[in-house]
């Protein structure tokens, strides 16, 4: 009955979890899945998230069914990490939000809902970008095409394509970007370069797609929303999917929020309505605990500032493991260009290393990247630096 049913190639980030789970080598480095390890290499829990599970346990409370849309404070907390606390647009009830499934959750409801209500409507991700990007949106039958982003032989962004790519685009197509810390490149636009490429959004009438999952990696919480506040500003309309996996390292929690900004009060509550029964037929609700964190970390002052806090140390040490593998690379290897180590944002280095290095990495030393050479810098700290950089100088002489 089933021997028709295709096997699974398994994914090429997740599987690496568990290839590197059965991994027996003592020396093995985990630089596949974006997940930020401490310097000890141990997935930290937050004073704040330890804080608010204090408040959840004690006492054990019932657990209800939560609305389709997820926690009130959970939505409001999404709503003024990604618009500014103080935003008009929420004043005036113009954004539609809903807590989501993670990250992940907030795009396929937003996939689901372009699909619905914009059928003609083709999605443009960056070349490349997240695996999953694609997936979502093929999976809830959006046609999706790439636009030109990163350039392998300059370690940059090839913006001037981008553009003109844009200028190619109809009416209502969709753009999926990554607003800071791009995943896999790590190379973000300047600021310039977003006035201009939201311009062209702007003029071409597309549907701007913005998929925010290391807020607070990059420069800081505010810097790193410049290109979603600044479509605002524009008046675009903007979907937002955001999560908290990493900035409150809450993976296992699956906790994020899709966001709609909406020309006009009456179309955020249709659009509001129809996130809801989207939600309804998926899943019907999401689950609470992380919810719950989310919402007493973000809606609590002391919190919410002890937080920033620790988000800001991961970033920084995540900016000085850049800084510490550059600097040995190029003393062990003159004449190769290590400057895009510290011109990248956030957990993700593109290293561009070629599939076979990188499989001799893997198999020689036990230390795991994605295949198209993406390394998660948050994976090095002090004990490993000099293994990991002494194996890619190793590789890089073939
Ligand atoms: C990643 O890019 O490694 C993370 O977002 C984890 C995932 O689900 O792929």
């Amino acid at each position: 009955m089933f021997e028709r049913i295709d096997y699974y190639a398994g994914d090429p980030i997740l599987g690496l979890m568990d290839k590197f789970a059965a991994d027996t080598n003592p020396d093995k480095v985990n630089l596949g899945v974006g997940v930020y390890y401490d310097e000890d290499g141990k997935l930290p829990v937050l004073e704040c998230v330890k804080t608010a599970e204090q408040r959840i346990a004690d006492p054990i409370s019932p657990r209800p069914y939560l609305p389709m849309a997820g926690l009130p404070g959970h939505r409001k907390g999404c709503q003024e990490l990604l618009f500014g606390k103080n935003a008009q647009i929420l004043q005036d009830g113009l954004v539609a939000t809903i807590a989501t499934i993670g990250g992940s959750g907030a795009l396929k409801v937003g996939a689901e809902f372009i699909h619905e209500w914009f059928p003609q409507s083709k999605c443009y991700v960056s070349d490349p970008t997240w695996g999953n990007h694609i997936a979502i949106f093929e999976g809830s039958d959006v046609e999706v095409g790439k636009y030109p982003y990163y350039d392998k032989a300059t370690s940059s962004v090839k913006f001037d394509e981008m553009i003109a790519f844009f200028e190619t685009l109809n009416k209502n197509d969709v753009v999926l970007l990554h607003p800071c810390c791009h995943n896999p490149t790590g190379m973000d636009l300047t600021r310039e370069q977003w006035d201009t490429a939201l311009t062209v959004i702007k003029e071409r009438e597309l549907i701007p797609f913005m998929d925010i999952a290391y807020q607070g990696f990059g420069k800081d919480m505010d810097s790193d929303a410049y290109a979603i506040r600044k479509a605002v500003e524009m008046g675009l309309p903007v979907f937002v999917s955001n999560s908290f996996s990493k900035n409150l390292s809450l993976y296992g929690e699956r906790v994020g929020g899709l966001s709609v900004v909406c020309p006009s009060t009456d179309e955020a509550e249709r659009v509001f309505g129809q996130l809801n029964a989207t939600v309804r037929r998926i899943y019907s609700s999401p689950p609470s605990h992380g919810g719950r964190v989310v919402d007493i970390v973000m809606n609590d002052e002391a919190l919410h500032e002890q937080w920033v806090g620790e988000v800001y140390a991961m970033r920084d040490r995540i900016k000085a493991m850049r800084l510490k593998l550059k600097s040995v690379l190029e003393e062990k290897v003159p004449g190769r260009d290590f400057d895009y180590l510290t011109e990248q944002n956030g957990m993700f280095s593109f290293t561009g290393l070629t599939p076979e290095q990188v499989e001799k990495l893997q198999s020689k030393y036990g230390i795991y990247m994605v295949s198209n050479s993406r390394m998660c810098v948050a994976g090095l700290n002090s004990s490993n630096i000099d293994y990991v950089a002494n194996a890619m100088v190793d590789v890089l002489k073939d």
